[in-house]
């Protein structure tokens, strides 16, 4: 494991760009595995402005992201599709044939969850996959529980996540109650990892996560375990 910590969120996002970026000079049809939320907006900046520069070129890149809120399709402007449209796939030349949310108004969850992870498959699996980490511990929207979840599989969503993500919706009864989820499995699959985390307040859970034992009551603690894991965060006062 290696852990930067930066002193500010634009430092964070900076360095955690340079990484995706390294992943697609490197392999210019990577596959990335990307996130939502507040935490990888700036990161998703940095990327559109060194493709604005001349200096990144997304044209074969693959992508697919960790999850998406049940019964929102992504014209749905709280979806995770609209998020990642608006805040990088509009704004980049990549094929929008190539990026992959899961489908959030699937009928059949389960049925949903395995044919994602047969697309992850069928990708060759990931090259780097971001992540952010929720205050109770969560990635993608794997929720503490009994056990870790290997496929990617429906969720309720912890009342913790609910009143976290409540600021992205006009009240916490709007945040939908389920969501779909890549696995633990499928995360832990990826050929390397990139955490970020920001804000004084994410400092408690990351060192529990890091140096706490590994125990699915913390499922971002399972990432001791990756061989290739990468933490940039910005959680010092
Ligand atoms: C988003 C996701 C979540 C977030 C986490 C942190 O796709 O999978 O696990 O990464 O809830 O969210 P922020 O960045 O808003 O603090």
């Amino acid at each position: 494991m290696k852990v930067i910590r930066t002193k500010t969120y634009e430092e964070m996002s900076y360095e955690a760009a340079k990484l995706l970026a390294a992943q697609i000079v490197l392999r210019p049809d990577c596959v990335l595995g990307l996130a939502t939320g507040s935490t990888p907006i700036g990161t998703y900046d940095q990327l559109v402005k060194w493709y604005e520069e001349g200096n990144l070129d997304f044209s074969a890149v693959r992508s697919v992201n960790l999850d998406e809120y049940c019964g929102l399709d992504g014209e749905n402007d709280q979806s995770y599709r609209y998020f990642m449209d608006h805040h990088l796939f509009n704004r980049v030349n990549i094929d929008k044939a190539n990026t992959n949310v899961p489908n959030g108004k699937a009928v059949d969850p389960e049925a949903e969850g395995a044919r994602y992870d047969e697309l992850i498959a069928s990708l060759g699996g990931v090259d780097i996959q971001v992540l952010g980490i929720g205050y109770d511990g969560h990635i993608g929207f794997n929720e503490p529980g009994p056990a870790f979840i290997k496929p990617t599989h429906m969720v309720e969503l912890d009342p913790s996540t609910i009143e976290a993500n409540a600021r992205f919706f006009a009240s916490a009864d709007d945040v939908p109650r389920q969501a779909i989820t890549m696995g633990m499995g499928g995360i832990m699959q990826a050929r390397k990892i990139l955490l970020i985390a920001n804000g004084a307040g994410k400092k408690d859970i990351l060192m529990k996560s890091l140096y706490g034992p590994i125990t699915p009551e913390v499922p971002a603690s399972l990432l001791q375990l990756h061989p290739d894991l990468t933490v940039i965060c910005a959680v010092d006062e």
